[in-house]
């Protein structure tokens, strides 16, 4: 009889969770994302600072639902937002939204700003950018509003059931080492000790991630620097990419991977997943045709050489068809170019996804 009673209790409250699940907002129906890094993940931070490095002009977001620039440094979506389609949300806010309160919380934040690296010397000439230690802060303070909104316990779970993405190194190079030929950075370091010395402050950055709750982590390195069009307009022969900048990826990116393995191996856990960025790129630049691309050495939105002198503005050429060219501007893939990145990182091989693609990661962390 007490057995049948409690049954029923349980029963009862079992059917209560269902309709509380139910009635939640669509937005827990995913698992909250949450974004940092550089300009290739910020969806529009920098729209509200005073800096340089900014993309909410035309003909930026051309391709966009609305076709209007949004702060993506992208004709349309960006790789945060496709990752975002993938878990089935809608894509994260930038956390300097005014529209980020409420319910909108539960989707998680996106905190990247373009301009910014590893180091707090990388970008200085872009003034006021969030670098990374203070988007990291600003995580801080976006759980306290969450825990406001749900409960403190409620919160911290919603954020180690998050998935995240990172994105630095790019501009430690492009923007600090290689900005000028006698650069502070270039005088102190070669290229294998100034690499070693990123990834040891990269290792730090994660750790804090981790401090913060973040338990599923994917971290990017550089892409194939040297290839860009920014870089072929400025330093290559001939079109070949530059050797010095494609150095330093080649050695960058595999002590990511190993930082990373090891990280794992002290945590005893796969929190972080390495995303090898630079491989995916080098194959649709090694053979655009096979990804139907006409180019990946000419940007769609530039100016002089390969299109990849200056800014791309209004005042640009502007390719016609955007989804023939690798590149967007002469530094960020076209969207067309970041949903090959992301497919791959949803179901590429152990070449591009260490140790493994996010769709295991998916299945795996469905069954918690
Ligand atoms: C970068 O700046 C932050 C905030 O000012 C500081 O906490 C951090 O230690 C600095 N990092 C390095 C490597 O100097
Ligand atoms: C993801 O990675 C696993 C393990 O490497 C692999 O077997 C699988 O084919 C990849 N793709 C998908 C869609 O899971």
């Amino acid at each position: 009889m007490r057995s049948q009673v409690s049954a029923n209790i349980v029963a009862s409250s079992a059917a209560i969770v269902v309709a509380v699940v139910l009635l939640l907002p669509q937005a827990e129906a995913a698992r909250a994302f949450f974004v940092f890094g550089d300009s290739l993940v910020d969806n529009g931070n920098n729209n509200y600072l005073l800096t340089t490095a900014r993309a909410d002009s035309p003909p930026y977001g051309i391709d966009y639902p609305t076709h209007r620039p949004t702060g993506r440094f992208s004709n349309g979506y960006n790789i945060p937002d496709l990752i975002s389609q993938a878990l089935g949300a809608e894509s994260t806010l930038p956390y300097l939204s005014p529209e980020l309160n409420g319910e909108k919380l539960l989707v998680g934040a996106n905190f990247a700003s373009a301009g910014i690296g590893i180091l707090n010397d990388t970008g200085i000439q872009f003034a006021n950018i969030i670098r990374i230690a203070q988007q990291l802060e600003l995580f801080a303070r976006y759980q306290q509003r969450l825990g406001a909104l749900i409960g403190a316990d409620q919160a911290e779970q919603r954020v180690n059931q998050a998935l995240v993405l990172i994105t630095l190194g790019g501009n430690d190079y492009v923007n600090n080492y290689f900005l000028t030929p006698l650069s502070a950075r270039r005088l102190q370091y070669n290229i294998q000790d100034y690499s070693v010395f990123l990834i040891s402050e990269y290792r730090k950055i994660l750790l804090r991630l981790y401090e913060l709750g973040a338990r599923r982590v994917l971290v990017t390195g550089t892409g194939p620097i040297g290839c860009v069009p920014g870089e072929l307009a400025t330093r290559s022969r001939n079109g070949e990419c530059a050797e010095e900048p494609q150095q330093a990826a080649a050695t960058f990116n595999p002590l990511l991977i190993q930082m990373i393995q090891g990280l794992n191996q002290d945590l005893g856990s796969n929190v972080f997943v390495a995303v090898n960025a630079m491989q995916m790129q080098n194959d649709f630049i090694t053979n655009p045709r096979a990804f139907g691309f006409v180019t990946s050495k000419v940007a769609c939105c530039g100016q002089g050489a390969f299109n990849g002198v200056g800014l791309c503005t209004a005042a640009s050429n502007l390719c016609p068809d955007r989804n023939v060219y690798a590149f967007w501007d002469p530094f960020h893939p076209s969207e067309r170019a970041n949903k090959i990145i992301v497919q791959t990182i949803l179901t590429g091989s152990d070449k591009y996804m260490t140790p493994m693609n996010l769709s295991t990661i998916m299945a795996l962390d469905s069954k918690i």
